[in-house]
């Protein structure tokens, strides 16, 4: 053990665990250095956070400059740089987002996304889908339910949660569409015998779910839940929490779909790396959340907010970029899923895209990805994973990683999975 290892497991609560035993000093771009003077290729990116790579140079001086006049006002008084935050990002947002409520985590802005729908509608129920992830809170988990184990323990949860199939084709061995039909006829049995639509406040769901192996939901399905929604007064809560700012290859996923939801949750790379987060919804609706019905002392920091607003401006001229990396990325992992039997599936949109590790033809490998992780490590390359059988690589490079840098770190995954299969 290091010296930071036998530290970390001294004082940091073991709930917390870290991926790898390497210790990095520093951020720069798509890579990342030891303490050693190592550099690795991070495709981890914090959790689908750094979605402009580590540090990027715009978004740390807007940081900075903000940093040396003010750093906090927890609602005291005025100050510029919400603003800022609010009215760049309600630009490049889905047409339904006309103001913003800032907080500091994905949970968060689930939690405040939930309330607002339940104080608006004045109906109790929600509906969730299964694979997704919310969070860790006592609500968001209640909506989480990506994997058992994140629940076990913590019951009785938030009341009146409904949980209905998501379409996992690969999963159930079907098409997409057979999935979504199979996932829809569910959901219509759901209103029919366990809750009755016009008691549901909101549909909260993930437009690619995340943690849960890195399903996207299709615009077919999209399309059935906006349909539903309308036809029975229920919101519809897009938990683009991991999906957005630019990962699947428009500003938020919504979009890349062409379905707007009611209300539209955010955080992760909304400040590439500072602690923010948001819920976005039209006028009206925020005019059924009087003052002082939700609040916060952080959201909306001065820095953060800056940072932001930096994100908004960089994103724009990355985004068109995005294809041609998807497209690359998904050709040559497409190779790999040709040569190695453990590929079972690449799937997503975007730079959010999932290679599903399998054996014995479609089964979860429940052990290739730690071997594949830790290969990958020794050769330079940082990854994640996702899914409740932990055998999906999350693959989410920078959205603004160089052609070569993209070469290598699938070259880098490549050589790892031929060592697990050795
Ligand atoms: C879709 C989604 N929603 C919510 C969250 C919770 O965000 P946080 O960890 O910032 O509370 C996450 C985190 O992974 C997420 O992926």
């Amino acid at each position: 053990m290091t010296d930071l290892s036998a530290r970390l497991a001294d004082a940091i609560a073991p709930v917390i665990t870290f991926d790898s035993p390497i210790e990095i000093v520093e951020g720069d771009g798509t890579w990342v250095t030891d303490a050693n003077g190592n550099r690795y290729i991070d495709f981890a990116c914090g959790i689908a956070v750094t979605n402009l790579g580590h540090r990027p140079p715009s978004v740390a001086a807007a940081a900075e400059d903000q940093l040396n006049r003010l750093w906090h006002a927890g609602g005291s008084f005025l100050y510029e740089s919400v603003a800022n935050a609010a009215e760049k990002i309600i630009e490049v947002a889905p047409d339904t987002v006309e103001q913003l409520f800032f907080m500091n985590s994905g949970a968060e802005a689930v939690e405040a996304s939930v309330k607002l729908a339940r104080k608006t509608s004045g109906r109790q129920g929600i509906v969730v889908f299964r694979g997704g992830f919310h969070g860790r809170t006592m609500g968001s988990v209640s909506y989480t339910t990506s994997r058992a184990k994140y629940r076990s323990g913590y019951f009785p949860l938030v009341p009146s949660v409904f949980v209905t199939p998501f379409p996992h084709p690969y999963r159930w061995n079907m098409s997409q569409e057979d999935a979504n039909e199979y996932a829809l006829n569910e959901l219509r049995l759901m209103f029919k015998h366990e809750v009755s639509p016009d008691e549901v406040s909101a549909f909260l769901f993930e437009p690619l779910q995340g943690e849960g192996g890195y399903y996207p939901a299709g615009y077919e399905f999209m399309k059935a839940i906006r349909d539903l929604a309308d036809e029975h007064g229920i919101l519809m809560i897009a938990d683009e929490v991991q999906t957005g700012f630019g990962r699947t290859g428009d500003f938020f996923t919504s979009q890349v779909y062409g379905i707007d939801p009611d209300i539209l949750v955010m955080g992760k790379a909304i400040a590439n790396g500072l602690p923010l987060s948001a819920v976005g919804a039209s006028k009206e609706l925020f005019a059924g959340w009087p003052p002082g019905s939700h609040g916060t002392t952080f959201g909306g920091n001065p820095v953060s907010c800056a940072a932001s607003a930096a994100v908004v401006d960089e994103l724009r001229t990355v985004i068109p970029g995005i294809a041609e990396r998807s497209d690359l990325a998904f050709t040559r992992l497409g190779d790999l899923q040709e040569r190695h039997r453990t590929i079972g599936d690449v799937r997503g949109l975007g730079l959010m895209i999932g290679v599903e590790l399998v054996k014995d033809g479609r089964e979860p490998d429940p052990d290739a990805f730690a071997v594949i992780a830790r290969e990958a490590n020794r050769r330079g390359l940082f990854i994640l994973n996702c899914g409740p059988d932990n055998n999906v690589i999350r693959f989410i490079p920078p959205l603004n990683v160089s052609l070569d840098d993209l070469e290598a770190g699938i070259g880098i995954l490549d050589e790892a999975i031929a060592a697990y299969e050795a």
